[in-house]
């Protein structure tokens, strides 16, 4: 059996050697990389884009394959009102400063966030000289600062005192400005301001402006719900680790249409559904864990949220969130756009309002923590027995980019001829890979990182009995199958 080889140590140096292997791979390339790149856009490659579809294809399975919710497509563009009624004119804004020395800007909060406790600990004593001398817990300097910087003229003051991550400059920033993150762009050949469009920085509202649509077209009863997969854009201040913070990502939205009063219960329910789905794909669950939105930040729309976060090597981050929107969009809407978006129920004869219950994951978010759970560094034997660092991808297989790799021990005495026609036969049902060149240990390497989870060999016994080895890239055991069986073997694997 291999060992874990990963340490705490290893932490920091981890999120680097992912980036360099979906590189090196074909998952994740930079955006427009032969010109230095786009900050907050990245392309995924053949595996990547094969990885990320699977990964939406379950998501979808897992909520439009029941019996009460269906799935839309909405466009990115829509009617500038849409955005007035949701808040995100008047609120979708982060705090930004910049520094006046070295010009890097800030989101206020991120900057906040990210400063060491030490550094946390003088800013306190310098705006509060004498209470914070001698020995302060750690746990209480966070909870102080958290406090601290909660009001607008408590972090004018905090800012004043802080320096530059950048230059090092101390007091260079200027104050805090609302930055609003939607992207504007115009309608026709006018650039005038009735022109002005957005690009959506979330799906939810273009499931909310068809909720009528899509309930009076398959005569749905509350409750129900309208999934939905679709890019979104935010022109974020920093983008930052990876595929976590950038510009342009999708995200994977479901909004649950509920009688008022049920929501609490349909809350829970929904909450209890999401956990599983990404521990039912392979999600280490110690790596999972809830923050729930204390009351008073919660957003405008929000009656109860939670995030499930994962710990990325960089620390815990939201992957998903799970909210209780009320009826604030469809009552905004219907104040906004004048029509009646409520539901009348046949039985009760009562005409409401629904509240929602919105489950909203990232799917680029979800990718990268897929991702970055599977990789593993492991000590195992080479083919020769020498002991070496073997890099694998332990992606759930329903996950995994390529399902099998196909490979003829030689390249000669028929086995070629027999593996290409089993390449052949399973490439009508998987996604295959094909390889001949170099030692079957290298082979089985290179799938390794790929997170294939079945190699095939075609050795000499298999020209005389028609048997194949199946080597399963998790525990690297080995069976020995007949390749009539092959299709059967791997499709249960797969379910
Ligand atoms: N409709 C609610 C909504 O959009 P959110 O918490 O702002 O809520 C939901 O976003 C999810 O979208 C997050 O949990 C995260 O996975 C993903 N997400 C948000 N901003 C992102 C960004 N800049 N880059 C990548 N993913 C992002």
């Amino acid at each position: 059996m291999s060992q874990p080889k990963n340490t705490a140590t290893d932490q920091s140096k981890i999120m680097e050697k992912i980036v360099s292997l979906a590189k090196r791979k074909g998952f994740v390339y930079q955006s427009s990389e032969i010109y230095g790149g786009l900050n907050g856009c990245w392309d995924y490659g053949p595996l990547g884009v094969e990885m990320l579809n699977n990964l939406k294809r379950q998501w979808w399975k897992s909520m439009t394959y029941r019996e009460n919710i269906e799935g839309i497509d909405a466009s990115i563009l829509m009617h500038p009102r849409v955005w007035e009624a949701s808040g995100h004119v008047e609120n979708f804004t982060d705090p930004m400063v910049d520094c006046k020395g070295c010009k890097s800007r800030y989101r206020l909060d991120v900057l906040f966030e990210d400063m060491s406790v030490k550094r946390k600990k003088e800013a306190l004593r310098e705006i509060e000289p004498g209470k914070f001398e001698g020995q302060i817990k750690d746990e209480l300097v966070i909870e102080e600062f958290a406090k601290r910087v909660a009001t607008d003229a408590d972090a004018a003051k905090m800012v004043a005192v802080l320096s530059c991550p950048n230059c090092g400059n101390k007091g260079t920033f200027t104050e805090a400005r609302k930055f609003n993150l939607m992207f504007k762009t115009f309608v026709g050949p006018v650039e005038d301001s009735s022109a002005v469009v957005f690009l959506r920085p979330e799906t939810a509202q273009g499931i909310f402006v068809n909720f009528l649509n899509v309930q009076s077209a398959g005569r749905l009863k509350i409750p129900f719900g309208i999934a939905q997969i679709g890019k979104a854009f935010r022109n974020e201040i920093n983008t930052k680790n990876f595929l976590f913070r950038t510009r342009e990502f999708e995200q994977m939205e479901m909004q649950f249409f509920v009688k008022p009063g049920t929501d609490d219960e349909q809350f829970e329910y929904w909450r209890s559904e999401r956990m599983k789905w990404f521990v039912g794909l392979g999600m280490k669950a110690e790596k999972l864990q809830w923050h729930q939105h204390p009351k008073d930040k919660l957003a405008h729309y929000a009656k109860d949220a939670y995030d499930i976060e994962y710990q990325f090597p960089f620390g815990w981050g939201e992957i998903e969130g799970v909210h209780n929107r009320t009826d604030f969009d469809l009552s905004r809407h219907e104040q906004y756009s004048g029509k009646s978006l409520k539901y009348f129920d046949e039985v009760t004869k009562e005409k409401f309002t629904p509240f929602v219950i919105e489950t909203s994951a990232g799917a680029s978010r979800s990718f990268m923590a897929f991702l970055v759970d599977a990789y593993s560094e492991e000590e195992a034997p080479s083919a020769e027995g020498v002991m070496e660092t073997r890099v694998v991808l332990k992606l759930h297989p329903k996950l995994a980019p390529t399902k099998v790799a196909i490979f003829p021990l030689v390249n000669r005495d028929g086995m070629p001829e027999m593996a290409t026609k089993i390449e052949a036969d399973l490439r009508q049902h998987f996604r295959v890979f094909y390889d001949d060149s170099g030692a079957v240990g290298r082979r089985y390497r290179r799938q390794d990182e790929a997170g294939t989870p079945f190699c095939v060999t075609v050795d000499s016994q298999s020209l005389q009995d028609q048997t194949v080895t199946v080597r399963e890239r998790d525990s690297m055991k080995q069976d020995r199958i007949a390749a009539a069986a092959l299709r059967s073997y791997i499709a249960e694997r797969l379910m």
